[in-house]
């Protein structure tokens, strides 16, 4: 959670902080700061809520003081909350020294902090925050001012004091124009340039600025300065490591033609999906995953005796969708796991067990301790992520890309799909080797998978019209029900997390045949129930499931197949998706119940980009 950027090189470190800052809210947005290096010190300027009422600060004070808008270095944060309230006290940076001459910005949590703390207050230290950061900036200023250490030094020291996760970056009126920063399993990326150097969360903060990169590891120390960046370990030995370039385009982060950027990235879906499918499937329909799996990891798919399947949120939801492709394609028994229970469940494989760890941002803190578990016991591990580098790829054996491009919204539309993809072409590709199925069997469901971006994109057009007004029915309601069979539950659950997330309506997703043992006493007019219907036996009795739903007064949005008569007769709204084979049916079924969710928060008049309480990466347990 948290964003972090530092800047340090020519006049315009307002405009790249607060550039960065823009481009890292999704990580949070319970208040900004930013803290520059001023000739005479370090001047802070922190606002509660989101970016935009720092940057109404920024136009003030650089109306005020043209100086402020020829700063040269400084550091930036985003916060989400975790210890002490979002005010203006507790948001970042936090400032240490006499006069506040060290400033900090964190990512992360020190768990000893209270005892840090009782221990700088017996030293004389006077803290002025809740937060356990502030442990930082006093720990530096007191290296500084009592063991007249360098900033580096100091951070050195510090690190070896704190224990927990963190991306930490200072800067201190005695060194200016110079930024350091380390990081324990919290992500930091220093950004290259020419003359100008920059640091971040996340690359996508800096995309507009450049696309070369250097990836901060565990136990290093970075120090920037206009000049250059130099890396050490905390005992001061210089690590050498060579730039890495990134692909994605700055105008990914932008809005574009967008009102926001979930109907931006909902839109996105056909080509993240084409990216995703690209050069892993051929126009025969076979798959082939040689290019993205190390040829030992391909080797031992042969000897896959069960799966694993950890996520959290919408990637678990989409392992659930993977399970039913592995397991009728690959006759392997599989087993999801939500990563927050599985890491402390003692649990049980061998190295005959593929793990597969599904996180779009590749930070997530309970899916990072579950691969760990899962390590333990020997599994295979292999990461389905959307970011390269990040630091589910360092703890993988094997790393399946999805494509999706940066996604800005917090709530995960092309993440998820591009997903559900990635895992079809595992299953595919498992399948194939394991040889259970016929060539054919195979090489025809990876033809519909290869076409699935056509699919997508008419599911979109499908459901434009039909979501707005759809969404008319939740207007008075006070809950809603979301109820699926077989490959169509887990549509079911992600529909539900799509509504609540962004419109704060409590709602279920619920397998259809387990409404009768409980939830079907919610019906009433004031509880809309969305029934994802989908093809085959399966979609004849969800139908006579949402038909005694409808006998009790609820109102009913089915997801049906386009042109599918009996789900007109149910209800009088039909969102429609095209007609795919049944293990593909997530992928365009999902489309409709993200633009539903969309039109139902838009029609509350709330911010569907930036949902309340929420942040994107989850760092934090
Ligand atoms: C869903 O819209 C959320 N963004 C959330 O459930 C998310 O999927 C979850 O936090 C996992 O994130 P990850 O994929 O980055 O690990």
């Amino acid at each position: 959670m948290c964003g972090i950027v530092g800047y340090v090189g020519r006049e315009r470190c307002v405009e790249v902080l607060m550039e960065g800052l823009k481009n890292l809210e999704y990580r949070g947005y319970d208040s900004a700061g930013l803290a520059l290096q001023l000739e005479d010190g370090i001047e802070p300027l922190k606002r509660v809520g989101p970016l935009v009422n720092l940057a109404g600060a920024v136009g003030d004070l650089g109306g005020r003081n043209g100086d402020f808008f020829r700063v040269r270095a400084g550091v930036g944060h985003t916060r989400w909350a975790t210890h002490g309230r979002p005010n203006e006290a507790n948001a970042h940076p936090l400032l240490g020294g006499e006069g506040g001459r060290v400033a900090v910005v964190h990512n992360g949590i020190i768990e000893n902090h209270a005892r840090l703390r009782r221990e700088l207050e017996a030293r004389g230290r006077v803290f002025r925050s809740e937060t356990d950061t502030e442990v930082i900036a006093h720990l530096l200023a007191e290296r500084i001012e009592e063991h007249g250490e360098s900033l580096r030094e100091a951070l050195a020291c510090c690190v070896r004091q704190i224990e927990g996760s963190f991306a930490v970056a200072a800067v201190s009126a005695e060194e200016p124009e110079t930024i350091v920063a380390a990081r324990h399993q919290s992500p930091l990326v220093v950004g290259l340039g020419e003359g100008e150097n920059f640091l971040a969360s996340a690359v996508q903060a800096l995309l507009t600025e450049t696309r070369r990169f250097l990836v901060v590891e565990n136990g290093e120390i970075v120090e920037l300065s206009a000049e250059g960046v130099a890396v050490s370990t905390l005992d001061g030995e210089e690590v050498r490591r060579g730039a890495c370039e990134v692909d994605w385009d700055a105008e990914a982060v932008e809005l574009g033609v967008y009102e926001d950027y979930m109907l931006k990235e909902i839109h996105e879906q056909p080509a993240a999906l084409r990216k995703t499918l690209e050069g892993r499937i051929t126009t025969e329909g076979e798959v082939d995953l040689s290019a993205d799996l190390p040829e030992p990891f391909i080797e031992g798919l042969r000897e896959i005796e069960r799966v694993v399947v950890l996520g959290c949120g919408t990637a678990y939801h989409a392992g659930l969708v993977g399970k039913h492709a592995l397991e009728k394609l690959c006759r392997v028994p599989v087993e999801v796991a939500v990563s927050s229970e599985y890491r402390y469940r003692e649990p049980i494989g061998d190295g005959k067990t593929l793990v597969v760890a599904i996180s779009q941002s590749g930070e997530t803190t309970d899916t990072l301790a579950a691969v760990e578990a899962a390590r333990e016991y020997g599994g295979r591990v292999l990461a389905v992520t959307n970011t390269r580098g990040s630091l589910i790829t360092r703890e993988a054996e094997a790393v399946l890309l999805t494509k999706a491009g940066p996604e800005v919204g917090v709530a995960a539309t092309k993440t998820f799909t591009t997903q559900l993809a990635a895992l079809k072409l595992l299953a595919l590709q498992l399948a194939h080797l394991k040889g259970l199925r016929s060539a054919e069997e195979l090489l025809e469901i990876g033809e519909a998978l290869r076409l699935v971006p056509e699919k997508v994109e008419h599911a979109i057009e499908l459901s434009g019209d039909a979501t707005r007004t759809a969404a008319q029915a939740f207007e008075a309601a006070r809950c809603a029900l979301y109820l699926g069979r077989g490959v169509s539950y887990p549509v079911a659950l992600e529909g539900a997390l799509k509504l609540k997330e962004i419109s704060y309506l409590p709602a279920e997703g619920y397998p259809a045949g387990e409404m009768k043992h409980g939830p079907i006493a919610l019906i009433d007019e004031s509880c809309p129930v969305v029934a994802v219907l989908g093809e085959g036996l399966l979609r004849e009795k969800t139908l006579s499931n949402v038909q005694e739903t409808a006998a009790r007064g609820g109102r009913i949005v089915p997801v049906a197949v386009e042109g599918d008569a009996s789900a007109s007769e149910v209800a009088d709204h039909v969102l429609w998706a095209p007609e795919v084979p049944e293990l593909l049916w997530p992928l365009v079924a999902s489309v409709p119940l993200q633009l539903l969710a969309y039109h139902v928060a838009k029609g509350r008049g709330l911010d569907v980009d930036k949902p309340r309480n929420l942040a994107k990466s989850v760092t934090v347990e």
